[in-house]
């Protein structure tokens, strides 16, 4: 790829855009003053000790200033909102106290991490109950990336979300930090969490917002904050975006078309740079991108939109010069060769509404759907069969892996999928190839994660397994999850 090639397209196919669906909810622009980004705070080990950090992580219930008035009762994770942003280093030994103070069942999942499932992983089968707590450890063994920590109790997920609940992670490592990528936290290096809801009398409402192919709301919110500011104080800023929405589907773009760098895709740092004026991104996703300010003088205001909406803004205020340019070539991919004489995996994303499956069936919590020998490096054909008029994009993401995507429609993936991905948008009658490999055993959930696909039952689960440690898993049901036995 020449080095100044730069593309000015969504690469999604834009017939089947969310526009397209019935109950989409455009976004408006709120009566809200502009107001400082939210930019969430690290969290602070309880205790480090050689190799080994603990945490503590509570899921807790506050209130937050969003709207001018009374403020929103909303959840976090150690925050009324979100959540702090957990940094982790590749290598280390984490050991993670989990608190639910929320008046009912969730559990925590580590959406990215690549940890032994079903119950580090916080999928269903690891619930926290009410003023409960669980303890789980693991070594980080995975390269720099951003990934994020939310709830996944069936099929409670999405309103869980819906009330505040998503924290950034922030994976680092010795390779990543030697490259010219701002790593400055809250200065030139900040989460950008999209996420979109409305209010009634400034309070959620998930039921009276539900939409079952997807709750949307009418404003747009950064990090938890509508109409956020955010001033630059550095010539190259790295945003970390995350899709963190439960259903909406984000085109961002600058309002003067200024152009940007991603660097990173899920699963860590590309093999090289791709420049844009135009990212989307489907639920989940993330992206970590640079945007290079050397034009601007202070005063000036860059405003990030996503449609023809300005969802945050840039204010330029005095910066160093810094021209740094990043290298062509960022970082090599060690592709795992494809085991010889296995079949495709072939796995079919359909219907819309309450008739969505995976694989034709709705989840099953004590269902194991499929096998794969970890260390085998398998093809699957993820196929979204949504073909007819207003079908829509499924996004489709796998727990216990970082995946690659090998082609679209037999044609090459877009040009900022050769990095490790977890979810992958897949378009309306679209089939997407990819390589999926499980280094650690384990039963995983893959699915659709619209959040009302997954918790609807677009959802299955996967044992990966090694031949000679057979493992036996409790797998416990729905309703075990979500009524205790002896509570
Ligand atoms: Cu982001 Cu099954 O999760
Ligand atoms: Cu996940
Ligand atoms: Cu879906």
């Amino acid at each position: 790829m020449s080095d100044s090639k730069v593309y000015n397209d969504y690469f999604f196919d834009e017939p089947i855009f969310d526009l397209h669906d019935g109950g989409y909810i455009p976004l408006e622009k709120a009566d809200v003053k502009d107001q400082p980004l939210n930019i969430p705070a690290v969290i602070k080990p309880d205790k480090v000790d050689g190799n080994d950090v603990y945490y503590t992580i509570t899921a807790q219930e506050g209130e937050t200033q969003i709207l001018p008035g009374k403020k929103t009762k909303t959840w976090g994770y150690n925050a009324s909102l979100l959540g702090q942003t957990i940094v982790f280093k590749q290598g280390v030994h984490y050991h993670i106290h989990l608190v639910n103070k929320l008046p009912e069942v969730t559990t925590f999942h580590w959406h990215g991490l690549n940890v032994t499932g079903p119950v580090v992983d916080g999928g269903p089968h690891a619930p926290v109950y009410p003023d409960g707590s669980r303890d789980i450890d693991f070594t980080l063994d995975q390269p720099a990336q951003t990934d994020w920590l939310h709830p996944h109790p069936c099929p409670n997920t999405a309103r869980q979300v819906w009330n505040g609940l998503a924290a950034a992670v922030v994976v680092t490592d010795d390779e990543e930090a030697k490259l010219p990528f701002p790593r400055n936290y809250g200065v030139d290096d900040i989460p950008v969490i999209l996420q979109d809801r409305s209010y009634h009398d400034n309070q959620l409402d998930y039921k009276a917002d539900y939409d079952v192919d997807g709750t949307l709301g009418k404003y747009a919110l950064v990090n938890g904050t509508i109409n956020g500011v955010f001033n630059v104080t550095t010539q190259r800023v790295r945003l970390r975006i995350l899709d963190g929405s439960d259903r909406r589907e984000w085109r961002l773009h600058f309002d003067d078309n200024h152009e940007f760098t991603q660097i990173a895709s899920d699963g860590g740092t590309l093999p090289e740079p791709v420049k844009f004026t135009k990212l989307m991104l489907t639920c989940a996703e993330r992206a970590e991108v640079i945007v290079d300010f050397g034009d601007k003088k202070p005063g000036d205001v860059v405003t990030l939109m996503s449609d023809d909406m300005p969802i945050m803004k840039f204010k330029i205020g005095e910066f160093a010069k810094d021209d740094t340019k990043l290298p062509e070539h960022l970082t090599t991919i060690d592709a795992p060769k494809v085991t010889p004489g296995l079949p495709v995996t072939r796995t079919v994303m359909s219907g819309m509404d309450d008739q969505v499956r995976l694989d034709g069936k709705l989840f099953d919590m004590q269902r194991i759907d499929r096998k794969q020998k970890i260390g085998d490096t398998v093809l699957w054909d993820v196929v979204n069969t949504n073909d007819m008029d207003g079908g829509m994009i499924h996004p489709f993401h796998m727990h216990g892996c970082q995946f690659l995507v090998l082609s679209r429609n037999g044609k090459e993936p877009y040009p900022n999928e050769h990095g490790w991905k977890d979810t992958v948008g897949v378009n309306a009658g679209e089939t997407v190839r990819i390589a999926v490999q499980f280094t650690k055993f384990g039963v995983y959930m893959y699915h659709c994660h619209i959040l009302e696909h997954e918790d609807t039952g677009m959802m299955a689960q996967i044992e990966a397994y090694d031949p000679n440690h057979e493992h036996k898993y409790h797998l416990i049901s729905m309703d075990e999850m979500n009524h205790p036995k002896n509570k």
